[in-house]
């Protein structure tokens, strides 16, 4: 799946590299920020390349990589300076305890510390070492000298360490790194929901029969997801409540997982009392039931038939339908689309209902594109052409975006 980080894309980015162990998780950040359409130019340090090699971020970034001060692979004699002057963000993942002792005095023995002497860009560490450097009186002061000249630390993070003690040393996850990127350069203030909370439910939920089986249907997720990145990158702040689904949980977003709709209403609710402007349930919310699941798996039986009891779900949409905020449904039908869409935008009072035909092949379940139609609750109806998931979610949050402003 891709990334899709509006204010990332086309920021040049340094990602600097020292030699530490977790130097592999340094290719990750790299890989996304490349998705997230940013120019990643990669400075290693000498101690880097014992780790990992320059070809792997030169294939990753399509861009050179700067090994040395004076064996650039450009011919550019001034490559560090050059750098240094557009970058827009300087990133170093993972920042090793002798990197951070050498920018704290001031040096510039190699390319990584000179582009940091010379850059105006924002600096940001995400440190991994041992606790016990992490602790030591000597970084706490390197720490302490750089955070007062206006460099960030993203992390480090406590847990599990190389040396296989706990403690806190850890490279942080490339997505909280991400997410403190995304806010140095002012993604989490940008767009035209920013200052917005969105909440977004997705997949189909499953309703157990037995601790092995359950009851779910056809939906992938792929519509919620693509509403869910489309709201962070136009600056919300979203939460996404998921049942299970074979997509990626997408970066700068809360993922809650959830198994059957009893917990995803659980989730949703708490979610929109916690203060939310939008909800948009975008799942597949299973109606009914098992009445009672099996504490122990059903054994199979000579019976050539078996009635299950099934009792309805709770509905989500109406439960929450007094707690404040604008409420999209989603109506998925295979007849009379219209007519059971206004029906179900009237009786959950909604705000706006999304209308698609599930029994189109080019549309609909587990593909990349949909065709839907917007209806209002003043009955005014906006029928969309065939277009990706992607775009139908800018649409729906141009609508959501209009009711919001209205209320205001
Ligand atoms: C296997 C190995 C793992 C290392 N891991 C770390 C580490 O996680 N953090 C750290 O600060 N230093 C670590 N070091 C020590 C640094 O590589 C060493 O201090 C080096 O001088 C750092 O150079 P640089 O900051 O220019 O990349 C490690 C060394 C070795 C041999």
């Amino acid at each position: 799946m891709t990334t899709h980080f509006s204010a990332l894309r086309g920021k040049n980015v340094i990602l600097g590299v020292t030699g530490s162990i977790a130097c592999y998780k340094a290719v990750d950040i790299a890989s996304k920020l490349v998705q997230a359409g940013a120019v990643v130019d990669t400075v290693m340090t000498r101690s880097a390349q014992q780790f990992v090699s320059s070809l792997t971020f030169r294939s990753l970034t399509h861009r050179s990589v700067v090994t040395d001060l004076f064996d650039a692979e450009s011919d550019d004699a001034v490559e560090h300076v050059a750098l240094a002057l557009r970058a827009d963000v300087v990133l170093i993942a993972p920042a090793t305890a002798n990197v951070i002792a050498k920018i704290a005095n001031g040096f510039a023995d190699d390319a990584l510390t000179a582009v940091v002497l010379a850059t105006n860009a924002p600096v940001l560490l995400a440190p991994a070492m041992e606790g016990r450097m992490w602790a030591n009186a000597a970084m706490r002061q390197n720490v302490s000298t750089l955070e007062s000249r206006g460099f960030s630390f993203i992390g480090p993070a406590e847990g599990r360490l190389a040396s296989g003690e706990m403690g806190r040393g850890r490279l942080e996850e490339t997505s909280t790194v991400l997410n403190a990127l995304y806010e140095a350069i002012g993604g989490g203030s940008a767009g035209d929901l920013a200052g917005m909370h969105v909440v977004v439910s997705a997949g189909g939920t499953q309703e157990p029969i037995d601790p092995v089986r359950i009851i779910t249907n056809r939906s992938s997720g792929k519509q919620g997801y693509a509403i869910a990145e489309a709201a962070r990158d136009r600056g919300a702040r979203v939460t996404l409540v998921t049942a299970p689904t074979a997509l990626t949980d997408p970066d700068l977003i809360e993922v809650v997982k959830v198994g059957s709709a009893r917990d995803m209403l659980a989730s949703v609710e708490s979610a929109l009392r916690a203060g939310a402007d939008a909800l948009v349930m975008a799942a597949a919310v299973a109606d009914w039931e098992p009445a009672s699941a099996a504490g122990q798996k059903m054994k199979k039986t000579w019976e050539t038939r078996m009635t299950l009891e099934l009792t309805k779900t709770p509905d989500i949409l109406a439960t929450v339908r007094e707690l404040p905020g604008v409420k999209v449904g989603f109506a998925a039908e295979t007849e009379d689309l219209l007519g059971n869409a206004k029906e179900k935008l009237s009786r959950k009072g909604l705000d706006l209902i999304v209308a698609n035909d599930v029994s189109a092949t080019d549309a609909g379940f587990n593909v990349d594109n949909n065709r839907v139609v917007i209806l209002d609750r003043d009955g005014a109806q906006e029928e969309l052409p065939l277009m990706s998931k992607r775009d139908v979610a800018d649409r729906i949050l141009d609508r959501v975006r209009g009711i919001v402003d209205a209320r205001r």
